[in-house]
């Protein structure tokens, strides 16, 4: 479909697409016959003005997801359990790094196949992260993606030109044109890469809040209900929590520090939100693949005090080229060499997030992309030890903002100015898991 004048033309007109179009369109991308990015573009942001119906999502998705190989479900054996977990994107949200070994280390008949992606927007992406220890290999084919599953029990992978390629295009064109935040357009990507796995069980962490695409709690409710109904109508059992995102997640933002944190996390080490949030889903993982709570809870605590998670981990990222000794020496060596800039509390009260802002000024540094091209700087990132309502005197250290020295830190704070603000009156923290949306379907056992 070399020219898409006359899908972008209907959607101006919040007309729907027809099935055909949206094939049409979605096999078009990445061969010869593809519009070019700044037709795509103009596409995506009318999708993003004007939205879809349930049947343009959904014929959307398909065409995204069968754009790219399936996982082979018989290739597993018949009792093994394929899970994975997707959230919808945060600042300093890692949990899906400490979770896939967690969960591996607590259970022997669990399979993560873990399709991610590269930052988006102002939020961090899982494949960046890894991306930032050396040799981390991140693309592969879907039978390579098979064999070391197989092998290993788990494994992250990035779209590629074989797993979701549809989706590989549109994340990177979202990523940069602002048209992240479209209820279709997030299922459709979300989806294509999650039901690509052939999965039995997901797991959703729908955000709201500041820093997340759908700031609005009834968005976000919408967005979740729409992934529950759409995965659950593949047949995958789909839980969807949906979590607060208005604090930055856990204490480090930016793509090699939150590997330190994932360390943390899997030693026992970890800072409380993050470590719950990483339990929480752990032990749902758990229960559905049948444990009972105490057992689910015990394991988890075990695979943490034995090492084993710890251990799972290394094996992992090792299997897939990354040189964790490597990535902690250069922590050490940021630690040392990088310029820091510590923001201070202007006056004394109670800290509110707004992370969105926190986002962004990470992005201002080179921490995500604002063009395709761009390069990520893994090194540069943020500490953030205050929790959302936490007392704190003026001149109490609110961010440290490591850097390097010929940056500057102009636009990045103002963009950290914005995102927090000291209040007079105390306030209390609302739980991080608002509500979930359970699956009342039980896993049968495999395939
Ligand atoms: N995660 C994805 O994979 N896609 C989105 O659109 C948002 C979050």
């Amino acid at each position: 479909m070399k020219d898409l004048r006359p899908l972008i033309e209907k959607k101006q007109k919040a007309e729907e697409l027809t099935a055909a179009e949206i094939n049409d369109f979605v096999k078009s991308l990445g061969t010869k016959s593809s519009p070019p990015d700044y037709q795509i573009a103009s596409l995506l942001a009318f999708i993003f003005c004007k939205g879809m119906s349930s049947r343009e999502t959904e014929t959307l998705t398909e065409a995204m997801r069968f754009s790219g190989a399936q996982l082979n479900r018989k290739k597993f054996p018949r009792d093994a359990f394929l899970m994975d977990k997707h959230s919808t994107g945060g600042v300093g949200d890692k949990i899906s790094l400490p979770l896939l070994p967690l969960v591996l280390a607590a259970s022997d008949s669990i399979y993560i196949p873990m399709i991610a992606g590269r930052g988006l927007g102002h939020t961090g992406g899982t494949i960046d992260k890894l991306e930032s220890i050396p040799g981390c290999r991140t693309e592969f084919r879907m039978s390579d993606f098979e064999k070391r599953l197989s092998k290993y029990r788990g494994c992250f992978s990035s779209q590629s030109p074989q797993i979701t390629p549809a989706d590989r295009i549109l994340y990177a064109l979202r990523d940069v044109t602002g048209t992240v935040a479209s209820l279709p357009l997030i299922v459709a990507s979300i989806l294509s890469k999650k039901l690509s796995e052939s999965l039995d069980y997901l797991l959703l962490d729908v955000k709201f809040g500041d820093a997340a695409f759908m700031q609005d709690y009834r968005e976000s409710e919408n967005l979740a209900q729409k992934l529950c109904e759409v995965a659950r109508s593949q047949k995958v059992v789909c839980d969807a929590y949906q979590t607060r995102m208005q604090s930055p997640l856990g204490e480090y933002s930016g793509n090699r520090l939150e590997i330190l944190e994932t360390e943390n996390i899997l030693k026992g080490e970890g800072p409380a939100d993050t470590t719950h949030l990483t339990l929480d889903f752990a032990r749902a993982f758990l229960m559905r693949s049948g444990m009972g709570e105490e057992t689910a809870e015990s394991s988890l605590k075990k695979a943490i005090q034995s090492g084993k998670a710890f251990e799972i981990w290394e094996k992992i990222i090792s299997s897939q080229g990354g040189d964790l000794s490597k990535c902690r020496r250069q922590i050490k060596s940021s630690f040392q060499k990088l310029k820091v800039k510590r923001v201070l509390a202007p006056s004394s009260g109670f800290i509110h997030w707004k992370a969105k802002s926190l986002g962004w000024a990470l992005v201002s540094l080179g921490g995500g992309r604002r063009q395709k091209s761009d390069q990520i700087r893994p090194e540069i990132g943020f500490q953030h030890r205050l929790t959302e309502g936490q007392r704190v005197e003026k001149g109490q250290e609110v961010l440290k903002i490591y850097y390097h020295a010929q940056q500057s830190l102009e636009e990045c704070l103002a963009f950290v100015r914005q995102s927090f603000e000291i209040r007079e009156q105390s306030f209390s923290e609302e739980a991080l898991i608002r509500k979930v949306f359970r699956d009342e379907q039980k896993l049968s056992g495999g395939n």
